[in-house]
């Protein structure tokens, strides 16, 4: 895994956001697997500007997102289809008919990762973007869950609930299901950049990064990719042993 350190959080965003630009200018039809979350929406901006900026088009380029929460229809504004409309998608010219999510109001849901699954075996990802959770989960894949899972349905930890509440009205509110990609899905991308910001994520990272590859730290699989890129800034860093 290649580590990178930055100063902050913007200087953390114009990486990744580099490292995004940079593939689909070399592929204008790249395939694009993205992330919710507070992480990334840095780097949305980024993309968007520059896209205003400079033209880097989107015409061609398809995007599969990680995760989508049960019960929640796209107009929810706190669907991760609305997050990707409102953050990303509208701010750039790629085709909303080549932006995919699972349903988050399919009424089979097998059915539903099965066809989430044969989507992404159809569409290759060039890049995979992810965040990481406190506790090491990455996507919805929470500790324990077998490295070989493909996309499923989860039931959501208390303490993703709990960290997630802060979008919502109340902790009620929050899904207690979502479906996910699986660690074999995302492994399945050419690249990977994974984002970490702030101090509560520095356990995680250090984990992920030193610790054992084992399914109870769900990132530390990425190890196993070769071809992965960690931007951390300097508090989700600090408790590495090694630095850049
Ligand atoms: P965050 O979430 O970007 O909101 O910190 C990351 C994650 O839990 O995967």
């Amino acid at each position: 895994m290649k580590i990178i350190v930055t100063k902050d959080y913007e200087t953390l965003s114009e990486k990744a956001a580099e490292i995004m630009i940079s593939v689909v200018r070399e592929n204008p039809n790249a395939v694009l697997g993205l992330a919710t979350g507070s992480t990334p929406i840095g780097l949305y901006r980024l993309m968007a500007e520059d896209h205003q900026k400079n033209g880097t088009s989107y015409k061609n380029v398809r995007a599969v997102n990680l995760d989508e929460y049960l019960g929640l229809p796209p107009t929810n504004d706190q669907s991760y289809r609305y997050f990707m409309r409102t953050n990303l998608f509208d701010h750039l010219d790629i085709d909303l008919s080549e932006t995919h999510i699972e349903d988050g109001l399919a009424k089979d849901e097998a059915a539903e990762c099965a066809r989430y699954d044969a989507l992404l075996r159809n569409l290759p990802r060039d890049i995979q973007l992810l965040g990481i959770g406190a506790n090491g989960h990455i996507a919805f894949n929470e500790p324990g869950t077998p490295f070989e899972t493909e996309t499923h349905v989860v039931s959501l930890t208390e303490n993703t609930i709990a960290m997630n509440a802060r979008f919502f009205k109340s902790e009620d509110e929050v899904p207690r299901r979502a479906f996910t990609m699986g660690p074999k899905s995302i492994m399945e991308a050419k690249k990977i950049l994974i984002l970490a910001v702030g101090e509560n994520k520095a356990r995680a990272v250090r984990e992920m990064a030193e610790g054992p590859v084992s399914p109870s730290l769900p990132a530390s699989i990425l190890r196993l990719h070769p071809d992965c890129t960690l931007i951390a800034d300097e508090a989700a860093a600090s408790l590495l042993k090694k630095g850049e």
